[in-house]
């Protein structure tokens, strides 16, 4: 019975990013939990293969890759999504960038790189839920956005990455009282992952260190330990939970 309430038994599930780090964590454990599931990113060769990982879970998919900031693409996806499997249940908005050139002092960043991380991890997860909000409507689906501590509080030197994640939880809270009471819509905030997004940081020693003295629990996640919490928010297990964000970051914003 209690397990139940974890299942995604017949639902349809997109996962934007989900070719690699935590969005390939996501897709894999919605697979495992009985849903169908679309991995979307850039990439065709990475597509198709997060696309064989979930059908080799027992899970129906199509390969699509998708540019979330473009919004033919984004319809795209959705038209097939809809033709293939049905409709959608859960969208994960997953994908997420903090290019080199967004980094720094704000005098020093790159207007061209903070207008991208802003249109990426913001922008597409506007427009993908945007698409879905039919399909969510009639099943009674779940939007979960992926943010990150970034957006919560402030990061020295990731000016775009902070008001994107910043934003992506303000439109987490706007769209659960729009959508409300047919579609949850909620937020997870990771912390560190070891993630491809995060090598730099966790080869760097100063810099690592100084992460882990801030992080409780002493360590990177594993992307397993973020697709947790999302499974959780997309369950039934969630069902009176809306416009929440549920922080997975081993105690960093406890202090
Ligand atoms: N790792 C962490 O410590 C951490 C902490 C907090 C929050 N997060 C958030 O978690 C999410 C996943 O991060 P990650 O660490 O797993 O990163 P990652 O390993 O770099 O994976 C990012 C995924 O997003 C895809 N992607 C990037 N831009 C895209 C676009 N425009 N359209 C479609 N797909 C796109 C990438 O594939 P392609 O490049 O092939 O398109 C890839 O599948 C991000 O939103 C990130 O901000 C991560």
């Amino acid at each position: 019975m209690t397990h139940e309430m974890f299942e995604l038994d017949g639902r349809v599930a997109v996962v934007t990013g989900g070719t690699r780090g935590i969005g390939r964590a996501i897709a894999r454990a919605f697979a495992d939990a009985g849903a169908d599931v679309v991995p979307t990113s850039r990439s065709e060769d990475a597509v198709d293969a997060a696309v064989a990982d979930v059908r080799d879970r027992g899970a129906d998919s199509f390969s699509c890759p998708v540019d979330v900031a473009n919004e033919d693409d984004v319809d795209a996806l959705f038209e097939r999504v809809e033709a293939e499997l049905g409709g959608v249940d859960v969208v994960v908005n997953n994908a997420g960038i903090n290019p080199d050139a967004a980094l720094g002092r704000p005098e020093a960043v790159d207007a061209d790189a903070f207008d991208e991380t802003v249109e990426v991890n913001l922008g597409g997860a506007f427009l993908c839920a945007k698409r879905a909000a039919e399909h969510l409507h009639d099943a009674g689906g779940s939007v979960v956005n992926v943010a990150s501590v970034g957006g919560l509080v402030g990061l020295p030197r990731q000016h775009p990455y902070v008001a994107s994640k910043h934003g992506l939880v303000g439109l987490t809270r706007s769209m659960a009282l729009d959508w409300a009471p047919e579609v949850r819509v909620n937020a997870v905030a990771p912390g560190y992952v070891s993630t491809e997004l995060t090598d730099d940081l966790e080869a760097n020693d100063r810099l690592r260190r100084s992460i882990l003295d801030r992080t409780p629990l002493d360590r990177f996640a594993d992307p397993e330990e973020i697709a947790g919490p999302a499974l959780f928010l997309a369950s039934d297990a969630a069902s009176f939970v809306t416009g929440s964000c549920l922080t997975a970051d081993g105690g960093w914003t406890a202090r």
